[in-house]
């Protein structure tokens, strides 16, 4: 589609660390520039697994949100909101339960997954079931086109796809939807009404994804057509009926897997963080004593950057000169570990120092982040209001 819009959201569950800044908060601030954004804070989807821990999302949210400032997320550029100051998410996640096959929630691979990592919580809740369609429901209601996640989210995106598929399905048929489609092909006009059909054509009948998606151009590009014939010209081309909800694209975060301190996965839960605003000298410590790879035991033992978890740091931190001198200096064991992490150190010193400088800023100033906020609620809620008439209209909601 002709103009994207990117919404993703982040839980409150603890401090951000620099595997959230290099997997999704870099990519965050580079998409702001590119496409509308709407970045969420998930507190709602942080009481499905931290329930009994209110107080940990309370402080969480305002934290969080300071972390994305300091990390360069520009209220300017995209809009930043909490989900539960939205209270229409949950309208639109109460509507979409009506028309949910249990069997689809059952079946996402994070419930299992998650249930037995998290063992030593019970989560045979509703609630926790209902993750994947409260996170719908975050999607549908601002009609997103893209959304920015790692790889464990992927399943959540495609079930999304398929609950807006099947209520634009059920839903999405209006009365006289073929008369209303043919009405509004007349209003492209002559030359751009036989484009469009010939387009449909094509795509209905060779299904060619090329003649769809210029088909799709052309309907956004009519300045003055209302959004309800909009949406019947983009039904009608894939046979439909009229598109209410947006089936969203997923974006697959490239850098999701930065490595922890141990070489596992950087995460909370295996103690392995750098947080974005740790002390700088326990940042230096932290890596000072970092495992190497096991088989250097003395300076003189050459080694494998490939078996060593400061290598995948030199992979996100260091240019080509410093991890060629990495390679044949581990190698050749011509550098010792301590020789070979500083320059790691000083790049993440270097990456989180005016981090922390703005964090300080923002922590100072708590009314100036509310005011953010508040404002990015009230931009959200307009977006959201509108997706609400039209699923209220369709689901026979609306008795004024
Ligand atoms: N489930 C996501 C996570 O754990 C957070 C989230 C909630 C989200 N709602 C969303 C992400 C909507 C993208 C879009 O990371
Ligand atoms: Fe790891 Fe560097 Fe030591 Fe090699 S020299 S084992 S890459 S820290």
């Amino acid at each position: 589609m002709a103009v994207e819009r990117v919404l993703s959201g982040m839980r409150p569950t603890g401090n951000l660390h620099l595997g959230h800044y290099n997997g999704v908060l870099k990519n965050w601030i580079k998409l702001q520039h590119e496409h509308e954004c709407l970045f969420f804070v998930a507190d709602w989807h942080a009481l499905t697994t931290h329930y009994d821990t209110p107080e940990i999302i309370e402080e969480s949210v305002w934290e969080m949100v300071i972390d994305w400032l300091a990390a360069g997320v520009d209220p300017a550029n995209a809009t930043i909101f909490i989900q539960s100051r939205v209270p229409e998410h949950a309208e639109l996640f109460t509507l979409l339960s009506m028309i949910t096959p249990l069997g689809w929630l059952e079946r996402v691979p994070t419930y299992k997954d998650q249930q037995e990592k998290l063992s030593s919580k019970d989560l045979s809740t509703y609630g926790f079931l209902g993750y994947p369609l409260l996170q719908s429901a975050d999607i549908l209601i601002y009609k997103a086109t893209q959304v920015p996640v790692g790889e464990d989210q992927v399943p959540h995106i495609e079930f999304t796809r398929e609950i807006a598929r099947r209520f634009n399905h059920i839903y999405g048929k209006e009365t006289g939807f073929e008369e209303k489609a043919e009405a509004a092909i007349k209003k492209l006009g002559g030359k751009k009404g036989a484009l469009y059909k010939e387009m449909r054509n094509a795509y209905q009948q060779s299904g060619d994804e090329e003649a769809l998606e210029s088909a799709r151009a052309l309907i956004e590009e009519q300045q003055g057509m209302s959004m309800g014939d909009k949406e019947r010209l983009l039904g009608y081309l894939e046979g439909g009926g009229k598109m209410i909800l947006v089936e969203p694209e997923y974006k697959l975060m490239p850098a999701s897997k930065m490595t922890g301190l141990d070489g596992q996965k950087m995460s909370k839960s295996y103690n392995n963080t750098i947080s974005l605003r740790e002390d700088l000298e326990s940042v230096a410590k932290k890596i000072k004593t970092m495992p190497t790879d096991p088989a250097r035991v003395r300076r003189t033992d050459p080694g494998d950057p490939a078996k060593c978890p400061v290598w995948q740091l030199h992979e996100i931190y260091s240019d080509q000169t410093i991890q060629d001198w990495v390679q044949i200096g581990c190698k050749g064991a011509s550098i010792g570990c301590i020789e070979c992490k500083q320059p790691v150190i000083e790049a993440v010193i270097k990456e989180l120092k005016p981090i922390q400088e703005r964090a300080a800023q923002y922590a100072e100033d708590p009314t100036l982040v509310k005011n953010i906020v508040a404002e990015g609620c009230e931009k959200a809620r307009k977006l959201a209001r509108e997706t609400m008439r039209d699923v209220r209209d369709a689901m026979g909601l609306n008795y004024t």
